[in-house]
């Protein structure tokens, strides 16, 4: 379902993400303050390369994007050409590429949630020590949903926050920031929560 939608809305998608909301520039410091330069950053779920990938290139580290979607990806890769793109889902990604540091920005609550923990074990795995990830996830505890984006139909699922604090700690990370970008409401908005975890 997603990866049809996403082709569909990628032209409007990309028209309408083009710049960070609220911290999401104060993250990437985060994520990213104790890498050297021309360290490499995973970025599952990567869109069309902006604003994130945009702003990792920009401060002189290599990035690997992965995405589900082809026309999602394609506009990554015509902006930036000489960085490493991949058309692959997460759950099928091998994972062969080595990395410092990854995003998982806003793309795994679009999986089913028994995926979370082992997509976070594969990523934390490669993650070298000391090495960071930053991530969302649904903002509360709620059944798999769909919803509507410029009129296509969207899977959503996610684990709570603290059941994802959870797992992160168990697969060995310190989280740094854990915090509400919305808060859920009684209504259609389930929430949206932000994680940025060291690899001890
Ligand atoms: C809400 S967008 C977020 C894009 C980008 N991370 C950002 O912050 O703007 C979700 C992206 O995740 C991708 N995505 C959804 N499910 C995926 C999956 N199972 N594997 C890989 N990519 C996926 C979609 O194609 C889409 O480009």
């Amino acid at each position: 379902m997603n990866r049809e939608a996403y082709n569909k809305i990628s032209d409007r998608w990309d028209s309408a993400r083009r710049k960070f909301y609220g911290r999401e520039r104060e993250y990437l410091d985060v994520l990213l303050s104790a890498l050297p330069g021309g360290a490499s950053v995973i970025d599952l779920g990567c869109g069309t390369g902006r604003p994130m990938a945009e702003d990792v290139i920009s401060r002189g580290y290599r990035v690997i994007g992965i995405d589900q979607s082809s026309e999602q990806i394609k506009k990554a890769a015509e902006r930036f050409p000489e960085q490493r793109w991949v058309l692959s889902s997460m759950e099928a990604y091998g994972f062969n590429d080595g990395f410092d540091a990854a995003i998982i920005w806003d793309s795994l609550f679009h999986i089913e949630r028994s995926y979370h923990e082992p997509i976070l074990r594969k990523v934390v795995e490669r993650l070298p020590s000391g090495g960071r990830v930053m991530l969302t996830v649904g903002g509360s505890e709620h059944p798999a949903f769909t919803d509507f984006m410029f009129g296509q139909e969207f899977f959503y699922d996610s684990n709570s926050p603290e059941k994802t604090l959870h797992i992160i700690e168990n697969l060995g990370c310190h989280p740094l920031i854990g915090e509400f970008m919305n808060l859920p409401t009684e209504g259609r908005d389930k929430g949206r929560y932000a994680i940025v975890a060291e690899k001890a």
